[in-house]
């Protein structure tokens, strides 16, 4: 097996690819925390099974937040064990009901299936579903828990920046926070971020500080896997790390680099450290963020 299931604690393994991961946590019942990725979706499945786990007592797909590469394998889920619930965010709730959702994550679900045939990580890109529905079974609110049984419990928080939809989750008997993409684009290996303020860099920046409060002894990413030592110091590296990069940008915009250069530059830079996009993607996404440091560029933001 290429990909094998990586036990974490007790009551929680990861499962997909160590770039795409989903968490799956068993108490009585289980729960799959992610939407997965079309391109991932049969590692998981296999995964699943090579543990010998009775995929009736998984119940629930939990996601973090919207993006294509966080909801792509729930419709084959769906199609595969319909018992399963898709549970999500109330703004998440609401962007999956759109028209037009289907349309806009096909094209990133392929970007990631080709990226992984690259990397050797999949053989092959997955089939094309007949019908692709990804509407939540239920909507999430703030301090709403799902009780897995044998003392698993997770508690929602709403946490914006990333994307206005993103939540997360706290596991109060093991100290695990499913943080997904709160604190952007993290390699452990290398200890760098990309921080990923798209929608705003206020919120993103009191979401990371909110969830600074919890006592966790340990968060899983929706990239690259877990962060098992002081996560407080972390979220604390975290926000220096999107300080640093705000400033950079604000100082860039000041020496009169315009946006096409500045996103290019950063592009280059965030292709040297291992994309999860195309070049193309991660210019349109460099410029969400320079515009989000301008429009906050008067804010003091960084006190934690
Ligand atoms: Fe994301």
């Amino acid at each position: 097996m290429k990909h094998k299931p990586i036990q974490l604690t007790p009551h929680l393994t990861q499962l997909g690819t160590s770039s795409f991961p989903v968490y799956l946590s068993m108490g009585e019942e289980g729960m799959i925390i992610e939407g997965g990725t079309g391109p991932t979706y049969e590692i998981i499945v296999s995964q699943i099974k090579a543990m010998g786990i009775d995929p009736m007592k998984i119940k629930y797909i939990a996601l973090t937040h919207t993006h294509g590469d966080h909801v792509g394998a729930v419709p084959r889920f769906r199609k595969l064990w319909p018992h399963i619930k898709v549970l999500a965010g109330a703004t998440a709730g609401k962007f999956l009901k759109k028209d037009r959702f289907v349309k806009d994550f096909l094209p990133s679900d392929k970007m990631i299936g080709n990226l992984l045939l690259e990397r050797g990580d999949i053989d092959q890109l997955p089939d094309e579903l007949d019908e692709y529905r990804f509407e939540a079974d239920a909507v999430l609110d703030e301090s709403a828990v799902i009780d897995l049984g044998k003392g698993v419990k997770w508690t929602v928080y709403n946490t914006p920046g990333h994307s206005p939809c993103h939540i997360s989750f706290y596991e109060e008997l093991e100290g695990t926070i499913a943080i997904g993409d709160i604190t952007g684009y993290y390699d452990p290996a290398k200890d760098i971020f990309w921080p990923n303020y798209f929608s705003s860099l206020e919120h993103y920046c009191d979401s990371i500080k909110k969830m600074l409060s919890v006592p966790a002894n340990r968060a899983i990413l929706s990239h690259n896997g877990q962060i098992s030592y002081n996560i407080k110091e972390y979220f604390k590296k975290a926000l220096r790390a999107t300080e640093a990069y705000h400033l950079e940008i604000l100082d860039k915009i000041k020496k009169g680099e315009d946006d096409d250069k500045i996103s290019s530059e950063k592009a280059d830079w965030i292709c040297s450290i291992g994309a999860l996009a195309t070049y193309n993607v991660l210019t349109f996404l460099c410029k969400m963020l320079i515009n989000n440091s301008r429009a906050s560029q008067e804010k003091n933001l960084f006190d934690y």
